[in-house]
């Protein structure tokens, strides 16, 4: 037998030993396609070193699978829909396999494997970077993507920088991170979506991935865009409309829409870490009634527990919830308690003897419960993965509702533990599929709040108000979501402004940030400026940290309390308005807050980052948020006619200007030809409005509708059909605003409608129906006048525009108002 010389047997000893590990320190690709089946509307790929699945969703949705390994039965937290008859037309030669749909073109070439999207006129939409494609390092996997001639990058939800994230790579790795830095990556949410931006055109990319994820928009590279994970699969939808309205609207049909949340949920609400005992408690709801501020809801933080015990009351603090709560009621407010995952290690405590006879906690690889410390100290944590973890949650969470309670808030849910550093040896059990820390780190904040709400909305047979802190795409489904330890700074509220937008294009309508700032003390211009901001955004909730000063509206003085006052009327004024556009929200997915981005995509001034905080509150408003302490602002104005808010004035679009700021008001626009809905003033959304509804309109040359919508508030009856929606539309050309008959069984609460013309000639003549109604014409404020503190006691008086008012009866038939 010939002898291996002995400097060969090394060598052959080396390569044996580097082998396992050339996997790590190898790009390998997906390679050359070798085999195809197509069936339907999915096509299988087996390559040289992958197997891929392309599956037609709807004509503008695309899914990408690929894994090294056969891909196994398909499992998503996230995804809720599935593949929608569609016709697609697939077919293959040699190089190539083309898939055709009414709305895209996607081909697949063969070698080596490369998948690209393209317009139905056969633009390039998004393709795959050629010799990058899809690859491994080790069970890492990315799909590069070629950076397009000047593309931008809008979403990705709650991230901090810029609008355009061009330029930035961001981490998905849902992280405790109080007081964090305005460029802090990554903090509380996972959203893996994002749109990209390029030649006039957009598309929307989900990467369906709970691993640490991470997404590059061209940082350090101008080669590529590329998502990844460090583990799973390459796993994406791929989304194109001409519209960003109706990505969004495919995206959410994929992962799901809000439910309308109750209505005293988009009140304001008192919060602070933490009120105690019940006097105090009582004393908050009493001042805010008193000086006439109005508001639905307080929240009680940890100190509501015995030594931080979820599931307990501190019976000196609070020796009576239920009591506490319907006393609460009875002055129009509803409370909300913190949850944390955390369940204290603790014999005879109810909730750790019971979570542990029931076997429900997270485990390590040996089976021993994970322990970690939070608030109460050394804790075991629900495994929400599972069915039976989830179910225990639900009976726990009645409790609360037992005692009265109407909102649950979900924080920590990260999981945040003390150190930061949960193990990775942390086994979930992942719907019978267990896994690591690794895969489940993301999901587990969704989780539990779908076992939040699940079990509030089973008790309460009510809507609950549910608001989280960590979530991973679908959340959305559950609960509202608030961007976490924010700082008591300037660069924060208009950070925390671009977090919500970024959110809205991501799927996420129902969001708020700690108005005022959680960590730090306020200015008392800061405070005000973010109050107002405050009252156009969906969740409206002013939070402070524990070791900071009182933050009520009148902790600041009397010249911000009367500010501070007047924008939470006009919110409770607007709440027709809001609502409807929450309702809009629940249907197709499109935000309540949107960037400018939504509907001016192709504009440049949009992404400039002069004006990138700028967004629109629902339809018809432009809100122009500027730091509290600067004296002028540039603000952009989008194409179309632009009326200031509280003076009428007309800017043209199309341009940008210098303004100048003050403190009393909030620079908010009206796009022309919107149609806004207001009420009375009351003081809680259990308050009855008088029975007229205002019907504004701004005289403008664009057609346009508005869904106006109502129902009961707190019931789930109108998801029998038991609404009221009706369509009004405004149709220059024909001078006419057209309120269609109304669909659904509820009744409306207006039995009047007054219409507020803004912008119209004067001696304007109003017909209904052909009958001429009389019209009035006074001067409207939306905000009243503001003290003047100097010895006279003098007002500053309201700015106002002059309005012409017609009232006529509301009815269910077609009213044609003739302008
Ligand atoms: C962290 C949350 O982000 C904050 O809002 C809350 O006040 C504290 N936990 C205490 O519960």
């Amino acid at each position: 037998m010939n002898k291996v010389p002995l400097p060969a047997f090394f060598l052959l000893l080396l390569l044996l030993i580097r082998l396992p590990l050339m996997a790590q320190t190898q790009v390998v690709p997906v390679g050359n396609v070798n085999n195809v089946s197509i069936s339907g509307q999915q096509v299988k790929i087996k390559t040289n070193n992958a197997f891929a699945e392309i599956t037609v969703y709807s004509p503008s949705v695309v899914r990408v699978r690929i894994d090294k390994h056969p891909l196994p039965a398909d499992f998503s937290y996230a995804v809720i829909a599935k593949p929608l008859p569609t016709k697609a037309e697939i077919t293959q030669n040699n190089s190539e396999i083309s898939i055709i749909t009414d709305s895209l073109k996607v081909r697949i070439q063969k070698s080596p494997f490369a998948v690209s999207f393209f317009s139905p006129s056969g633009d390039v939409i998004s393709e795959d970077e050629p010799g990058l494609g899809t690859s491994w390092i080790g069970d890492e996997v990315t799909t590069y993507k070629k950076m397009q001639d000047n593309e931008r990058f809008i979403g990705l939800g709650e991230k901090t920088g810029n609008l355009d994230r061009k330029g930035e790579g961001y981490t998905n790795w849902n992280s405790d991170v109080f007081g964090y830095a305005t460029n802090r990556d990554p903090i509380y949410a996972t959203i893996p979506f994002y749109i990209g931006i390029h030649h006039r055109t957009n598309y929307g990319i989900f990467f369906d991935n709970s691993y640490q994820s991470d997404f590059n928009f061209g940082a350090s590279n101008n080669r590529f865009s590329s998502f990844g994970a460090r583990g799973g699969e390459m796993n994406y939808y791929f989304i194109y409309h001409p519209q960003i309205t109706d990505i969004i609207r495919s995206y959410t049909g994929l992962t799901g829409r809000m439910p309308m949340p109750p209505l005293w949920s988009l009140g304001y609400q008192q919060n602070r870490y933490s009120y105690y005992p019940d006097t105090e408690v009582y004393r908050i709801a009493q001042t805010l009634r008193e000086k006439k501020i109005p508001a639905d809801g307080i929240t009680l933080d940890i100190h509501y527990m015995d030594a931080y015990k979820l599931f307990t009351w501190n019976k000196e603090r609070f020796p009576d919830p239920a009591q506490l709560t319907s006393r609460l009621k009875d002055m129009g407010f509803r409370i909300t308690v913190i949850v944390d995952p955390g369940i204290k290690v603790e014999d005879g405590y109810h909730a750790y003897e019971s979570g542990k006879k029931e076997n429900i906690f997270l485990k390590y690889a040996d089976g021993q419960n994970y322990t970690g410390q939070v608030w109460p100290g050394w804790c075991h944590f629900p495994d929400f993965t599972s069915e039976k973890g989830r179910n225990w949650w639900k009976g726990q969470v009645k409790s609360y509702i037992r005692d009265g309670v109407s909102g649950i808030w979900n924080d920590m849910n990260e999981i945040a533990t003390w150190g930061q550093k949960m193990p990775n040896n942390v086994i979930f059990n992942y719907e019978g599929q267990p896994t690591t820390h690794l895969q489940a780190h993301n999901i587990y904040g969704l989780e539990m709040v779908r076992a939040s709400y699940e079990g509030a909305r089973e008790s309460l047979q009510k809507r609950p108000f549910l608001l989280t802190r960590a979530a991973y795409a679908g959340s959305q489904r559950y609960s509202a979501l608030w961007t976490g330890d924010n700082r008591a700074e300037e660069d924060h509220m208009l950070l925390g402004v671009r977090l919500l937008n970024s959110l809205g294009v991501s799927g996420f309508p129902f969001t708020g940030m700690d108005v005022g700032g959680f960590t730090g003390n306020p200015s008392v211009s800061l405070y005000t400026r973010w109050m107002q901001i405050g009252a156009f955004i969906p969740y409206f909730r002013n939070h402070t940290g524990v070791n900071t000063k009182s933050a009520e509206p009148w902790a600041f003085g009397e010249e911000t309390l009367e500010i501070t006052r007047n924008y939470i009327n006009l919110r409770y004024r607007l709440l027709p308005y809001l609502y409807s556009t929450m309702y809009t929200a629940s249907r197709t997915g499109v935000p309540v807050m949107r960037t400018l981005a939504l509907q001016n995509t192709f504009d440049a001034p949009v992404y400039d980052t002069r004006f990138q905080n700028q967004y629109q509150f629902g339809d018809a408003y432009m809100v122009a948020p500027f730091e509290s302490s600067k004296e002028f602002g540039s603000i952009y104005f989008p194409q179309g006619k632009w009326y200031n808010l509280y003076t009428d004035a007309v800017t043209t679009g199309g341009q940008d200007t210098i303004t100048s700021l003050n403190i009393k008001t909030l620079p908010v626009y009206v796009k022309e030809s919107s149609i806004v809905p207001m009420q009375s003033q009351v003081q809680s959304t259990r308050d009855k409005p008088v029975d007229t509804l205002f019907l504004h309109l701004y005289k403008g040359s664009q057609p346009n509708t508005f869904v106006y919508y109502e129902d009961d508030g707190e019931s789930f009856a109108y998801e029998k059909g038991d609404f009221y929606e009706r369509a009004i539309t405004y149709d220059p050309a024909q001078r006419l605003l057209t309120l269609q008959k109304p669909r659904g069984s509820y009744s409306s609460e207006f039995h009047h409608i007054q219409l507020v013309l803004h912008g119209f000639d004067n001696q304007q003549r109003v017909t209904v129906n052909g009958n001429a109604v009389s019209v009035d014409v006074h001067p409207f404020s939306f905000l009243s006048p503001i003290s003047r503190f100097d010895p006279q006691g003098s007002f500053i008086p309201a700015e106002s525009c002059p309005v012409q008012v017609a009232t006529f009866a509301n009815s269910n038939e077609l009213l044609n108002v003739g302008l």
